[in-house]
């Protein structure tokens, strides 16, 4: 079992399930919140990813496939996808890709699904698509202000994460969501992202 990933919730191993490579994720416990309230988190945000990680496949999204999950240990065994996370790629590839990106959140919204965790590491390249993974703070809604929500942080991970190239990055997101979601929903969603940065509960991002 080797230690691929700490990652700021959970740790990542690669491991050999039934004979392939496969990824185990390990929600850990964190020593700041109460002992019963961690342990129900944990549990709870396990079984909604390992639930959507399922569910979305049926909308086209692509996901890696759940071999098993153990709710006592937090624990999802899955597919591992291959490639690499869009956040390591290059300036140029990233830009190209941010269309792809905003397609799926596209996607996901029109389907009801809010993802919680938009950022360029909760999605992996591999064999030309773009897969989604991480959806622990995934919610169902169909509200245009929890919409609203997701694409506020992504927009701040490009402006921080992809400062150089996020002026390129956003445009081709934008252009890619308003595909899926069509013109009325773009404009609404637009607005309220605006309206968010103007309250000053953010900074705004260009
Ligand atoms: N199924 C997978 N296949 C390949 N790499 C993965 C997979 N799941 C997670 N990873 C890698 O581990 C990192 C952290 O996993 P993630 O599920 O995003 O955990 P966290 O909630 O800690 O962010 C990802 O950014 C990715 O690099
Ligand atoms: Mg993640």
């Amino acid at each position: 079992m080797k230690l691929l990933k700490k990652g700021a919730e959970a740790d990542i191993y690669l491991i050999q399930w039934e004979g392939t490579r496969a990824i185990l994720k390990i929600r850990k416990t964190k020593k700041y919140r109460n002992p019963v309230l961690d342990s129900k988190i944990r549990k709870q945000r396990t079984i909604r990813e390992s639930q959507t990680i399922s569910e979305v496949k049926s909308f086209g999204i692509p996901t890696p496939l759940v071999y098993n999950v153990d709710l006592k240990k937090s624990a999802i065994i899955m597919q591992e996808i291959q490639g690499k996370p869009i956040h390591d790629l290059p300036d140029s590839k990233i830009i190209d890709l941010c269309k792809e990106i905003g397609r799926l959140v596209g996607i996901m919204h029109k389907n009801g699904l809010m993802h919680g965790d938009l950022t360029t590491s909760n999605f992996i390249y591999f064999k030309n698509q773009v897969f989604v993974i991480d959806f622990g703070l995934s919610q169902k809604t169909i509200k245009s202000e929890d919409h609203a929500v997701d694409l506020r942080l992504i927009k701040e991970i490009l402006n921080s994460a992809h400062a150089k190239i996020m002026k390129s990055c956003w445009k081709n997101f934008l252009s890619g969501y308003k595909s899926t979601v069509g013109p009325t929903k773009y404009s609404k969603i637009i607005n309220i992202v605006s309206e968010i940065e103007s309250r000053g509960r953010y900074a705004t991002v260009i």
